[in-house]
Formats: C-alpha cells, sequence, structure tokens
C-alpha cells in the first residue's frame, strides 16, 4: 500500500525516539512490500526557535495531507519561561485540535518481565490488561483563559457532542472486550462532570445496553488503579483527568516510557505519540527508550494503514527483546545491563527480520 507519513520530531527526546518509529516503518515498507513515503516537520520549540511560531502552518498542512502523522514529543526548559507568549505545548494542543483527534487510546501493557521495573508489588500486576480512553480536544485544556495582575482562570467547557462521541468510542471498545466501561469523572463537584455522566448514562442505556458501566470519581480511580488494577478494563476520561492518570498507570507497566497512544478523530489522519514527554535530563544522550514510540508505530499500522499483521509484527517484536532481557536505563534494574536507543532499535529490526 501507498502511505504519506509526516513525522513531527520536536523536542528533547522526541528526535531520537521519532527517528526509531521511522526505522521500523521503513523496515515494515520493505518487508511487507508498502511504499511508505515521509515528510519532515516542525514543532513544539525547535519550531518557535525556527519560524516564531510552535506550530507553522506548513506543519497543520503537510498532516493534514498525510494519512498519519508520528510526533515525538514537545518542550523544555529552554522554552518554560512563565510570561512566554509561545510555549511549545501549544504546538501539541494545536496539532491535537487541527486534525481533530479527539479520542486518545492509551493501552497499558504489561510486559511480565518488567514486573520488577514496577514501583507496585508484583502479585499486583497480575492479570493487568487496561485501555485508557482521553477525551483529547476538549475541556480545561482548550477552554478560555483569562490572566490580569491578580487573577487567572482556565475554563473547561464539555458540549454534548464531544462527550457523546466519546462515549462511543470507549464503549465500541468495550463492546469487543470484556464489556465493562469505567467512567471517572468528579461529578461531586465539577458541572461539567455531572452532564458528562448524565450523557454517559443515557448512552449506555439506549445503545449499549449490554455493557456494565461504572461511574468512578478521579481522586478514587487514582487510588484504586494502584490498589487493584487488574479490575479495569476500558476507561474513559475527560482531557486532564486522562493525561494524569495516564501517567500514574504507566507506572504499572514499569515506565512511562513504555506507553504508547494512538489519537483518532472523524476524518482520516490519526496522530501517533509516545506518552512521554521531552526529557530534558537525558536528551541527546541517546539513552531514551524507545518503546513507547516503537508501540505507537504499531497502533499507526492498525489503525491508520489497517495493516493488522504488519502491527503484531511489531508488538510482537517489542516483548519478544523486552522478554530477552534488554533494557534500557528507565526500566533497568539495579544488575541489569543497560542499552542504548539505537541498539534497542537495532534489536527489535532483527527480531522482525
Ligand atoms: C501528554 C502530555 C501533554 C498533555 C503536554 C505536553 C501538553 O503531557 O501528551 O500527555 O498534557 O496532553
Ligand atoms: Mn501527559
Amino acid at each position: 500500500m501507498d502511505a504519506l507519513i509526516t513525522i513531527l520530531p520536536g523536542d528533547g527526546i522526541g528526535p531520537e525516539v521519532a527517528r526509531s518509529g521511522k526505522e521500523i516503518l521503513q523496515l515494515i515498507a520493505n518487508k511487507y512490500n508498502h511504499n511508505f513515503k515521509f515528510e519532515e516537520k516542525l514543532i513544539g520549540g525547535s519550531a518557535i526557535d525556527n519560524c516564531s511560531s510552535p506550530l507553522p502552518q506548513e506543519t497543520i498542512d503537510t498532516c493534514k495531507d498525510s494519512n498519519a502523522v508520528v510526533l515525538g514529543a514537545v518542550g523544555g526548559p529552554k522554552w518554560d519561561n512563565p510570561n512566554a507568549k509561545l510555549r511549545p505545548e501549544q504546538g501539541l494542543l494545536g496539532i491535537r485540535g487541527s486534525l481533530g483527534v479527539f479520542a486518545n487510546i492509551r493501552p497499558v501493557i504489561i510486559y511480565p518481565s518488567l514486573a520488577k521495573a514496577s514501583p507496585l508489588k508484583e502479585e499486583k500486576l497480575i492479570d493487568v490488561d487496561l485501555i485508557v480512553i482521553r477525551e483529547l480536544t476538549g475541556g480545561i485544556y482548550f477552554g478560555e483563559k483569562n490572566r490580569t495582575e491578580n487573577k487567572a482562570s482556565d475554563l473547561c467547557v464539555y458540549h454534548d457532542f464531544e462527550v457523546e462521541r466519546i462515549i462511543k468510542i470507549a464503549a465500541d471498545l468495550a463492546s469487543k472486550r470484556k464489556n465493562k466501561l469505567c467512567s471517572v469523572d468528579k461529578a461531586n463537584v465539577l458541572e461539567t462532570s455531572r452532564f458528562w455522566r448524565n450523557i454517559t448514562d443515557n448512552i449506555i442505556a439506549k445503545d449499549y445496553p449490554h455493557i456494565d458501566i461504572e461511574h468512578i470519581l478521579v481522586d478514587a480511580a487514582a487510588m484504586y488503579l494502584i490498589n487493584r488494577p487488574s479490575d479495569f478494563d476500558v476507561i474513559v476520561t475527560e482531557n486532564m483527568f486522562g493525561d494524569i492518570l495516564t501517567d500514574e498507570v504507566s507506572m504499572l507497566s514499569g515506565s512511562l516510557g513504555m506507553l504508547p497512544s494512538a489519537s483518532l478523530g472523524d476524518n482520516k489522519v490519526g496522530l501517533y505519540e509516545p506518552i512521554h514527554g521531552s526529557a530534558p535530563d537525558i536528551a541527546g544522550k541517546g539513552i531514551a527508550n524507545p518503546c513507547g514510540m516503537i508501540s505507537s508505530i504499531a497502533m499507526l499500522l492498525r489503525y491508520s494503514l489497517n495493516l493488522q499483521e504488519e502491527a503484531i509484527d511489531v508488538e510482537n517484536a517489542i516483548y519478544n527483546v523486552i522478554e530477552n532481557g534488554t533494557r534500557s536505563a528507565d526500566i533497568a534494574t539495579a544488575d541489569d545491563k543497560v542499552s542504548s536507543t539505537e541498539q534497542i532499535t537495532k534489536l527489535i529490526i532483527d527480531e522482525i527480520n
């Protein structure tokens, strides 16, 4: 198949893991006789430095013309001035908004041999298999912001259609798994959460009567995810709660560096990024964990290109390399040998070959 894939390396370790992702895509193209073309565009801090905008129009246009977009990470101390008008994160939110990718799918993948890398007791990790669906283009991230000398505000807004479409995605996924859905909100305090809960109940009652729906307040959910993570299957939640809870649940898999994400909308272009950030403390050292990125590439093959066999090939390769004992610094324990980004990528490539 022919596909145009735009790569947005971004900042910090973004370019390092994006390079690994591209190598895997090129390899899959060769092995399965596909024709993948690549474009590379600026986003985030590097775009601010080069074109005075965290999201140049050219980046948006190229992404919209692609079949899929791969993003490394954005941000770093260089652009962290709290009074700066331009921030790298505006580029990330801007591309999510421009592509309309409202459904952010973040699966927690457990690799048995990484149980030791998790701060949780190993027995808590038995049977953990959960996916968080995070609403990605609404809520407090996108509401009106205001600031005067002695007051600041961020507005949290949800429209009915925004809640409906994300709940449908989550309910469809739950229908393919265990018919079990957990919606996380803060309905004891927030009006947007009560609105979200009402809409959710109506949709489930009307269109998904086979689904067992549970509503959990976000503070309790944060506790249960540590306490009894294996009770969860599909979790759906609003933008900011999803951001926070997915960093938390990444600890189940051992490291933030392991988790992938796919962001999908109604139109064809999907956005794929590891859930980790730009990790400025290790940028340039070649030691970043490429697994979150390479798992995101598997999601790209599956969701944007409908290449199921290729996706499984990539997933199995990561699994085997990890289970054979290969470790980047973030998942290494006491006497593990630590491998570089390049070495791990090479081992995954050998495994696919
Ligand atoms: C993420 C990140 C972003 C977010 C930041 C960099 C804006 O933390 O993708 O989870 O909050 O969505
Ligand atoms: Mn985050």
